[in-house]
C-alpha cells in the first residue's frame, strides 16, 4: 500500500469511529434530553419510589420469577418456571403435580431426601431441574410446593426471613430498607442504631416496635421523618419492621 492510500485509509477508519462512537452518544443525550423530568433515569438503576411501587404491583399480579431477585423466588414461582415443563404432565416418568397417588412414595422418602434428589438430580431428574442458577433455597420451595399439591405437608423454607408467598411485607420492607434506610443505618452513620446491632436497638425497643416506628414516622433528632422515605406509614412500617426483625 502506498503512503497517501495509507492515509486516506487512516481517515476512512476515522471516520467510521468517530461515527461509531458519535451516534450513540447522540442518540443517548437526545433520549435524555426528552426523558429528563419524566421520571426514566437512564443512569441509574431504577431505585425511585415510582419504579420500586411499579415492581411491588407487578410482583402481586403476575407471575413474579423474573422480577424477584435471584435466590428470593418462591416454591410457587420456581415450580411455574422451571419444574412444570416435566412435572406439570408427569413427562419422562417424573411424578406428576397434584397426583396424589404419583407423588406418595416419593413423599415418603422425606422431605430431606426429596430436596437432595432434587438439588444433585435422581434418575431422569436433572439436577435443580437442569436450571444451575437456583440456589438450593429456592428448590427446596418448589419441592416443598410440589409435595404440598401431592398431599405432602412439608413447610416451605421462607424467603428472606418473610412468610413464604408471594410478595409479603418482610420483601417490600427489605426493598425499602435497601434504596433509603441503609442510607444511615446501614454503618450506623450519625448516630444511627445500625442494622443488625441488638445492643444498639434494644433500649430503642424496650417500649415496643410499634412505639419505636411511630417515633421514627414523626423523625427525632437526626433521623428525618420517615427516613426521608416519600412512601406510605404502611411502607416505612415494613422497613422499620424489616430492620427489627435483624435484631430479634
Ligand atoms: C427434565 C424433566 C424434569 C424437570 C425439569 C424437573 N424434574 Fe423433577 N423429576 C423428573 C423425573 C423424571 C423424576 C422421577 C425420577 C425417579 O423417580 O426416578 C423427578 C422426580 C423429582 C422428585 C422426586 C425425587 C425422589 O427422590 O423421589 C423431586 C422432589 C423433584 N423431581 C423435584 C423437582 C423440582 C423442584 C424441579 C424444578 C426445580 C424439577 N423436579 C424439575 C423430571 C424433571
Ligand atoms: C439520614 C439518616 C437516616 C435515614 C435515611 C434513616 N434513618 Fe432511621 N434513624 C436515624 C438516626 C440518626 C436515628 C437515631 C435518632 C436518635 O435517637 O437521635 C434513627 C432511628 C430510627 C428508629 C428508632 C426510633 C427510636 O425509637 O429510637 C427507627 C425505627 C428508624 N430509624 C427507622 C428508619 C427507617 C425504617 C428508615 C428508612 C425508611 C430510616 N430509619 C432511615 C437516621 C436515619
Amino acid at each position: 500500500m502506498s503512503g497517501s492510500n495509507a492515509s486516506a485509509a487512516k481517515s476512512v477508519v476515522g471516520l467510521i469511529l468517530t461515527a461509531l462512537v458519535g451516534i450513540p452518544v447522540f442518540i443517548y443525550l437526545v433520549v435524555k434530553l426528552f426523558t429528563s423530568g419524566s421520571g426514566i433515569d437512564l443512569g441509574s438503576t431504577t431505585m425511585t419510589n415510582e419504579a420500586i411501587a411499579a415492581r411491588l404491583q407487578a410482583v402481586g399480579s403476575i407471575k413474579i420469577v423474573d422480577s424477584a431477585p435471584p435466590g428470593q423466588r418462591t416454591g410457587k414461582s420456581v415450580y411455574e418456571a422451571i419444574c412444570i415443563s416435566c412435572h406439570g404432565t408427569g413427562l419422562a416418568g417424573s411424578p406428576k403435580f397434584g397426583d396424589a397417588g404419583a407423588w406418595a412414595p416419593h413423599i415418603a422418602k422425606g422431605f430431606d431426601t426429596l430436596v437432595k434428589h432434587a438439588i444433585g438430580g435422581f434418575n431422569a431428574m436433572p439436577a435443580r431441574g437442569g436450571s444451575p442458577d437456583l440456589t438450593d433455597a429456592e428448590v427446596a420451595r418448589a419441592v416443598a410446593f410440589m409435595g404440598n399439591a401431592g398431599g405432602a405437608k412439608f413447610t416451605e423454607p421462607p424467603v428472606a426471613g418473610g412468610a413464604g408467598g408471594a410478595v409479603d411485607p418482610a420483601t417490600k420492607g427489605k426493598e425499602i430498607y435497601e434504596s433509603t434506610c441503609i442510607a444511615c443505618h446501614g454503618s450506623g452513620a450519625a448516630g444511627a442504631p445500625k442494622f443488625g446491632d441488638k445492643a444498639a436497638w434494644g433500649p430503642r425497643l424496650k417500649d415496643g416496635a410499634d412505639a419505636a416506628i411511630a417515633i421514627g414516622i414523626k423523625g427525632l433528632n437526626a433521623m428525618p421523618p420517615k427516613g426521608g422515605y416519600q412512601g406510605s406509614d404502611d411502607e416505612f412500617k415494613a422497613a422499620a419492621l424489616y430492620m427489627i426483625g435483624q435484631v430479634k
